[in-house]
């Protein structure tokens, strides 16, 4: 069993991996022996901080704005070959901007076109290593989230996209499944862990009563990259603590 999660030889990419969710994926696959490359949208990972939930010790980091029109298509890997490629890239307006149609496209192309671009852009390189593919949705998927229509709408669509890709592309011999987080400490949710008065009613929704953090997700990611899950395809699974039950 402590073979199958032993990612050594293998190479890793995580689109989003500068930080949070991402993050701990990538580090998580790093110490289990696998090369880890990740990509964020600043200019270097000197950029980025410890406060903000990134770690990039070990982790060969490359910027790919996947909102930049044709950066997807033109962005150059810096190796040859993919055993698992994970999409964590993802963003949210507050304030109502995402009712406003820019805000709402700017989002959707983050949150759901990107996964398509990206799945596509590393499609060959997936099949030629039998590889893996984990998209990461969130549990927003599975109700309203007042206030967050592309976000909701994005995240949905992910969710149907990794049921698709997983039936299309399991005749390549690539899985692609996907992970569907609840409330994770982050820097993308601080609006709510940052005020004490949301935090203390988010946490009495979750019945473990405690956040997500990045470790738990990379748990689920570990799986299902792993020959453990080799009979899984196109699921999302979702990683809550119990929020959504
Ligand atoms: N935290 C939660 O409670 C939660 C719940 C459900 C789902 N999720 C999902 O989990 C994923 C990771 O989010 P997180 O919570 O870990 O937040 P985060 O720390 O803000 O991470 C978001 C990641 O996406 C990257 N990103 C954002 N816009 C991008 C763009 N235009 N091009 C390329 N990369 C971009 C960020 O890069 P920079 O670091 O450069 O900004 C970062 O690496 C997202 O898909 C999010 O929707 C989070």
């Amino acid at each position: 069993m402590a073979n199958e999660l032993n990612f050594s030889g293998k190479q890793v990419l995580v689109v989003g991996g500068s930080s949070g969710i991402g993050n701990g994926i990538a580090q998580a696959f790093r110490a289990k022996g696998a090369a880890v490359a990740v990509c964020g949208t600043r200019g270097r990972a000197t950029e980025y901080s410890t406060d903000e939930g990134s770690d990039l010790e070990g982790l060969a980091y490359a910027q790919l704005d996947v909102g930049s029109p044709g950066a997807i298509e033109a962005f150059r890997p810096s190796f040859d070959r993919l055993d698992i490629l994970v999409l964590a890239q993802g963003a949210v307006i507050y304030r109502c901007g995402e009712f406003e149609m820019a805000g709402f496209r700017k989002v959707v192309e983050i949150n759901l076109m990107s996964l398509m671009s990206c799945a596509t852009r590393f499609h060959s390189m997936l099949r030629d290593a039998k590889g893996a593919l984990i998209i990461v949705s969130s549990t927003a998927a599975y109700h309203s989230t007042m206030g967050n229509p592309a976000y909701n709408a994005s995240k949905t669509g992910a969710v149907g996209l990794t049921r698709t890709l997983g039936e299309a592309w399991a005749e390549d011999g690539i899985r692609v499944n996907g992970i569907a987080p609840g409330l994770v400490d982050t820097k993308m949710t601080k609006v709510t862990t940052d005020n004490p008065k949301r935090l203390e009613s988010a946490l009495a929704r979750i019945p473990l009563r405690r956040l997500g953090t990045p470790a738990d997700m990379a748990g689920a990611a570990l799986f299902l990259a792993s020959p453990l899950s080799s009979y899984i395809i196109g699921q999302t699974l979702v990683v809550d603590g119990g929020l959504i039950l």
